[in-house]
């Protein structure tokens, strides 16, 4: 599995489940643009990645603010090159009882969790269709599967995000452009331990494989899904949860 040359962006890549994709997909040969809010974060992943020999970029986004998305596509693309892949894994979450969610959490919520991932794809999709097609791997959550305690608004916007994924494969499979979801379980990042201790001691418990996942084995998963070894596969959602989620 290699990316030699293939431009990917990966949003997200300062922290967790999208630097460790970042990562991945640079140790397979890919240029990445490593996109956060964060900018020094995404900085450091950059720089260890090229102090590794592997070829990666930093760049600025709010996936809330549409003028900096645009902005980053034509700036990626002027850099780097048409990108070919597509890694969207930006999303926030706050436990709470939907009775205690207010209208301005809930619209946050969806801002970024489902809004944020249709912006970046619209932004780039004009340039994969040029250039002749890629992939897209959208990092939803095992929430909009099977839904979750204390997430509900954040279920509904990753449902979207589902959703959205098998729809836009359809539309763009005539453009050899492949869409896929990833689901994580209860991953091993900053965004899983900021949660109530309580609720991370319970959903461990709960996993069959008994462990939380860590972030590179998500991201192998992303890795698989926009590489060419996945070229036969469209609209199609991969729960990496150690079995805690089974759902057909
Ligand atoms: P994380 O919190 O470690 O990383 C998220 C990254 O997104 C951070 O670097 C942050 O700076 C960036 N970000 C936040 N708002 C942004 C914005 N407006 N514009 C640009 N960048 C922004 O989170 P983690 O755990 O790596 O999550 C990645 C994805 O996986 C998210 O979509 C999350 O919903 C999903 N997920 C995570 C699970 C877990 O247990 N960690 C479980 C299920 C889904």
């Amino acid at each position: 599995m290699r990316f030699d040359d293939v431009v990917a962006v990966v949003t997200g890549a300062a922290s967790g489940i999208g630097q460790a994709a970042a990562e991945a997909i640079a140790a397979l040969g890919g240029l990445v643009a490593a996109v956060d809010i964060n900018l020094p974060g995404a900085e450091e992943c950059a720089g260890r990645a090229r102090d590794s020999g592997y070829r990666m970029h930093a760049y600025y986004v709010d996936v809330t603010e549409a003028h900096t998305v645009s902005e980053l596509s034509e700036v990626v693309t002027r850099d780097l090159g048409p990108p070919r892949v597509l890694i969207n894994t930006v999303g926030w979450d706050r436990i709470e009882p939907f009775l205690d969610n207010t209208p301005e959490y809930w619209e946050q919520i969806v801002d970024l969790n489902l809004l944020g991932p249709i912006r970046v794809t619209r932004a780039f999709l004009d340039g994969m269709i040029a250039g002749g097609g890629g992939a897209i791997v959208n990092v939803a959550s095992d929430a909009g599967r099977v839904g979750s305690t204390g997430e509900t608004v954040y279920a509904g916007a990753k449902g979207g995000v589902i959703a959205f994924t098998k729809s836009l494969a359809r539309e763009m499979a005539r453009h050899s452009i492949r869409v896929n979801c990833v689901c994580p379980g209860p991953t091993d990042t900053p965004l899983f331990r900021n949660q109530p201790q309580k609720m991370q001691d319970a959903l461990q418990r709960a996993i069959p494989l008994g462990r939380l996942a860590q972030p590179r084995e998500v991201a192998d998963a992303i890795a698989f899904l926009a590489s060419s070894r996945a070229s036969f596969i469209t609209g199609q959602v991969l729960s990496v949860s150690g079995g805690l989620t089974m759902a057909g």
